[in-house]
Formats: C-alpha cells, structure tokens, sequence
C-alpha cells in the first residue's frame, strides 16, 4: 500500500487541537501525542481500518503488537477478559502512569493491535495532554511516535522528524517527563513478569504486590535466534541512531581511562566520536565532545533518546555511551542503552 501523504500539523495541547486531534481519530487518521513517558502515534483501537496505518507510517514489523491507552480503569471491561488481583493491584497504586499490563484479551479487542495473540496491553497515562484526549471516551492504540528502529520521540519536534508528511496532526505537550517508555508487566500468567523496565521501577513492583517480580527472557541479555520472547518487541531492534554506539561498563578511573582511550583512538583514526555520559564525567574528560545525561539516573532517563538523536545531526558517528548500575530507573536506562549499542559492550 503506498504511503498516503499529509500536510502535517504541528500545535500545542488546546481546546481546539483537541477537538481536530479526536475528529482526526475517529474519521481513521493517525494523530502524534504527548504522554508523559514518550511521544505516541495514536490511532483509534476499536478502528480496523485505522489501525493498520499505524504499522505503515512506522514501518513496524506486523508481528509487533500496540498498547491501547485508556483513560480510566473502567474500560477494562471491553479490553480484558477478566482483570486478575495482580493486575488490580497495579492498577491502584501506579495508575494514572507509566506502567503497561498485559491482560488476557477481550474478543472485542482487534487482532490487529494485539498481532494475534491472546493478551492485550494496556495502560492509562497521566500526562494532561494525553489524558485531555482521552476524556472523549476514545481508545487510542499508539506505539512510540518514531520511524521503527530509532530512539523513541520525547519531544514534539522529533515526532516532526520522524512523521512529518506521514501523519495529519502531531499535538505539542511539550517534553516527556520521564523520557523512556513505560513498564510493562506480564500479569496475565501466575506470576508477574517484568517485559520492559521503565519508570515504575521493579522495586516499586514488587514492593506493591509483595513478592517477586520476574525479569523476562530476554530484557536485559541478547536472545537467541531460537528463542521464543515473551514479548514481541524483544526480538527487534530498537533504539538505534545512526551512529554506532558503545556501551561503557565500569566505575571511577577505570571508566574514565577506558572512555579516554576509546575516545582519543577513534579520534585519532579520523571518526567522529562524542561521549554521552553525566556531567561529572563529561567534566573529567573536556575538553573531548559530550553530550549531558544530567547528573543521576533520573535525569539520565529523560535525556537519553534525545542526546541519541543530537549525537546524529551533529553528525558524530560513534558514540561512547556511560553505563550505570541497574538499580531503580537505572535498570530502564540499561535497557535501552544495550538495544542502542546492539548488545556492544565494553567493560572497564
Ligand atoms: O510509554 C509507552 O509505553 C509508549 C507510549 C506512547 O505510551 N508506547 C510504547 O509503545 O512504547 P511501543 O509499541 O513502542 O512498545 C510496546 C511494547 C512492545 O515491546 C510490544 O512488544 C509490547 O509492548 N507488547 C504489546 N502488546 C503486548 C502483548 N500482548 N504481550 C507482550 N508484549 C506486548
Ligand atoms: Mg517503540
């Protein structure tokens, strides 16, 4: 099918936006939104018409199922053939936010968003603007608002990078808080299974439902070809900008000896390297390239998608990628600077 072409719209969250942004979505057109994790590319999920387009604008894999966002927990009802205490749970303590659960399926729910299988996710964000939306009763499917592969969008001007002339509308919400996509957790089984770190940490997991939470195959090491992901978007590549990237295991002079030397030696061959690290770090090795990560993980989550994409129009064509421990967000961080670097890892 051959891409249909828009002029794209770029406009703050207002009451007037809001309205085109819902008429756009239920006529069958695919509108960009603010949440408070990442940009989203949303289509309406009931919409089988509409949601095929989604996979087209990104040029995402079929196989790769959509979150379904919703505005309040009572919708449930037509998204999940039953909700388990698990679930419940959950839900109480960390919705509205970024935590996606996948539920056993409703038939209601098209195979389309969900790529055939029997579970469904779904998640209810907190950003205003989303939410804002939302209020209208619509469910919105939306993956991530970036061409497949590349860093998700926390901003509005990347989604106009990546989807300008692809889409009609991209409402602005300013950036993403908390800058990498949201958990997802498997509750659909008897026992809870983490598929994708994110703001909501393990640790809060597990605090909330008082027991362990399982990492998923997969998460945080390379699968094999043979292996079967319990989650899709596990066996894709993510992430990636342009440049290659090399993730940096390793703490205090080690880490900085082998950042400076991993540097120097690209430089000196004539590539164009820049660090992306915090700015202790990045102080301790000037007056060589960087790019911040800020100053804890926190902030390191927030700026990481970013700093890839503006290691790419600077036109730097490695970059040097601080590790951190895989504590509370750091986990979520690690998760995607491993998918960034492709699994390259260099440890000091
Ligand atoms: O924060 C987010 O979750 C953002 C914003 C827009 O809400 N969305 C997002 O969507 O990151 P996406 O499509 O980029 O990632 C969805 C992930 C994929 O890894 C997919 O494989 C997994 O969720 N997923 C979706 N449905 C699933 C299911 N039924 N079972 C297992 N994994 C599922
Ligand atoms: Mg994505």
């Amino acid at each position: 099918m051959p891409l249909k072409r828009y002029e794209t719209k770029l406009l703050p969250v207002n009451e007037q936006s809001l309205r085109l942004a819902e008429a756009l979505l239920r006529g069958g057109e695919l509108v960009g939104l603010p949440t408070e994790t990442v940009y989203g590319l949303g289509a309406d999920a009931l919409n089988e018409q509409a949601v095929p387009k989604i996979y087209a604008a990104k040029g995402r894999p079929q196989d790769n199922p959509l979150i379904v966002h919703i505005y309040e927990s009572g919708q449930l009802q037509d998204l999940a053939a039953r909700v388990p205490d698990r679930a419940q749970r959950l839900i109480e303590r960390f919705w509205p936010g970024p935590l996606t659960l996948i539920l056993p399926k409703h038939d209601r729910v098209p195979d389309c968003v969900t790529a055939g299988l029997p579970t469904v996710a779904v998640r209810c964000p907190s950003h205003e603007g989303a939410r804002a939306l939302l209020r209208s009763g619509v469910v919105i499917a939306a993956p991530s608002a970036n061409l497949s592969g590349r860093p998700s969008p926390t901003t509005a001007q990347h989604v106009w990078h990546d989807l300008a002339g692809r889409i009609p509308l991209i409402l602005d919400g300013g950036p993403c808080q908390v800058g990498l996509e949201s958990t997802v957790v498997d509750v659909s089984r008897d026992r809870a299974v983490l598929l994708r770190p994110g703001g909501v940490t393990r640790e809060m997991l597990q605090e909330a439902l008082g027991e362990e939470v399982a990492l998923g195959k997969g998460v945080m090491e390379p699968l094999a070809e043979t292996d079967k992901p319990l989650s899709p978007g596990l066996k894709h590549t993510h992430y990636k900008p342009k440049a290659r990237v090399l993730l940096f295991l390793g703490e205090g002079q080690a880490l900085r000896a082998g950042l400076s030397a991993a540097f120097d030696r690209a430089a000196a061959e004539g590539q164009s390297p820049v660090l992306l690290c915090q700015d202790g770090l990045a102080k301790d090795l000037a007056p060589r390239a960087s790019l911040s990560l800020g100053t804890d993980e926190q902030q390191m989550a927030a700026r990481l998608f970013a700093a890839l994409r503006e290691a790419d129009e600077l036109g730097h064509d490695l970059v040097l990628l601080q590790g951190v421990s895989q504590q509370g967000v750091g986990l979520a961080v690690m998760n995607r600077a491993l998918r960034a670097a492709g699994f390259e890892v260099r440890r000091c």
